[in-house]
């Protein structure tokens, strides 16, 4: 014991010698989630070491935290798609096929990131997607993850779903703040709904089309996936999951939700409010077109980050086909799959004006909380400043489709 020590495993024999065998195996075994972390509490350690005590330096890393904080059940609902998770991996890979084209000597000694969205001036184009349920990652929820969006001078689109209600985000910090909405069966709770964000300051209803039911998250099924409180819908509307089959999520939302909305129903929902209406889930020219018809003032392309048709394309790889199709008559953003500030990049290059992110958010959040997010906002941030110098675009208008060689471009090349 009294020699230096001088490389990790004398550390590690070290350890075994010093510590009782419960915990050296269990030290010496790797924690892998969060119930280990439990575990190891359980049997009397203070604090698990490990992995847990690195900083993330990029949005990927956050999400090893968030698996070593969070329960099983919470953390698979997190990260997990739908089915075969065929889209989930293509949102990510899709992006590593597009390479950048970038120029030299221009002067890139000063970077503006900053874009206008319907008329909001924001930092970067980088928003924040609506998903469900902040207080499974941290405990106070959507308040934290709108503050880190306020710190970050950026927008946050609030899920229905929220953990939260409308009224506690908008009183927490005075953001931008746009609304997400599903269409109920009950068309008199997603009315008062918009009432109540119009209200309480909300800019803009963000309207989710691709979720007529939810998809088949199989995780969800195995864990039985609890029907999480739904902090908007209190008072309104009780339902029966009591069920011991399956996801109750998934149950609850299947009963709630109206799989007969059509295209026609844009009509009612601009009746009951004053606010721009952006449809969120469009993937195809064909959809991208109805939408601009049917009056909407903006358009993400999106797959519901994965976790609804399996086998939709990844979000990148159908950017420019609706971007052709909108001619520039209404903004078109992107998500699913942005991890990078050259992502960020290269779905500007496609034509997007901006992008918003999911999962990195509620893995920052479950990590460290509100200065998790921020930080996730940040780097992504700094990342696009990057990659704008290292391609010679001072501005976001500077990026162009000339900055971006696709797949299909290689592809066309080799004719
Ligand atoms: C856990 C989770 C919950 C979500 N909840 C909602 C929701 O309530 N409403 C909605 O329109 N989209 C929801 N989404 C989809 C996101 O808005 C977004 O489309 C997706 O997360 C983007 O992909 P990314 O996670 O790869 O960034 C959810 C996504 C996740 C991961």
């Amino acid at each position: 014991m009294s020699s230096e020590t001088v490389n990790v495993d004398e550390f590690k024999e070290l350890a075994n010698q010093a510590l009782p065998k419960m915990y050296y195996d269990y030290y010496a075994g790797g924690v892998d989630r969060g119930t280990d972390v439990f575990k190891a509490l359980a049997l009397g350690a203070h604090a698990v070491l490990a992995k847990a005590s690195s900083e993330p330096v990029n949005v990927e890393e956050f999400k090893e935290l968030a698996k070593l904080t969070l329960p099983k059940m919470y953390y698979d609902f997190y990260a997990g798609g739908a089915e075969d998770e065929h889209t989930l991996r293509e949102n990510i890979q899709a992006f590593q096929r597009i390479t950048i084209r970038p120029r030299v000597l221009v002067d890139v000694s000063q970077i503006d990131t900053s874009v206008t969205i319907l008329g909001h001036h924001i930092s970067a184009p980088i928003l924040v997607a609506p998903t469900a349920a902040h207080k499974l990652a941290f405990y106070e929820g959507e308040l934290a993850t709108a503050r880190a969006a306020a710190a970050a001078k950026t927008i946050m689109v609030l899920s229905y779903s929220s953990s939260c209600s409308i009224e506690e985000v908008a009183s927490s910090c005075n953001a931008v703040r746009f609304f997400q909405l599903y269409v109920f069966k009950r068309r008199d709770i997603s009315r008062q709904l918009v009432e109540r964000a119009e209200r309480f300051g909300y800019k803009a209803i963000v309207l989710t089309a691709d979720a007529p039911r939810l998809g088949r998250r199989e995780a969800d099924i195995k864990n039985k996936m609890i029907a999480i409180p739904e902090k908007n819908l209190e008072g309104l509307i009780t339902i029966d999951v009591s069920s011991d089959q399956g996801s109750k999520f998934e149950t609850f939302a299947n009963k709630t939700l109206d799989a007969s909305l059509r295209w026609e129903d844009i009509e009612w929902l601009r009746s009951i409010t004053t606010l721009p209406i952006i449809i969120k889930g469009i993937l195809t020219r064909e959809d991208a077109t109805k939408a601009v018809e049917a009056g909407v003032d903006g358009i993400i392309v999106s797959n519901h980050g994965a976790r609804q048709l399996d086998f939709a394309p990844a979000t990148v790889s159908v950017l420019e086909e609706v971007v052709h199709a909108v001619k520039a008559r209404v903004p078109v953003l992107l998500d699913g799959g942005v991890r990078r500030g050259t992502d960020v990049f290269k779905a500007l290059a496609l034509g997007a004006q901006a992008v918003l992110i999911g999962r990195p958010v509620l893995f920052g959040l479950a990590a460290k909380g509100e200065e998790g997010v921020r930080k996730v906002l940040e780097m992504l941030k700094n990342e696009l400043e990057t990659s704008m110098a290292l391609s010679g675009c001072p501005c976001i208008k500077d990026i162009t489709r000339s900055h971006v060689r696709t797949h299909y471009d290689k592809l066309h090349s080799m004719l």
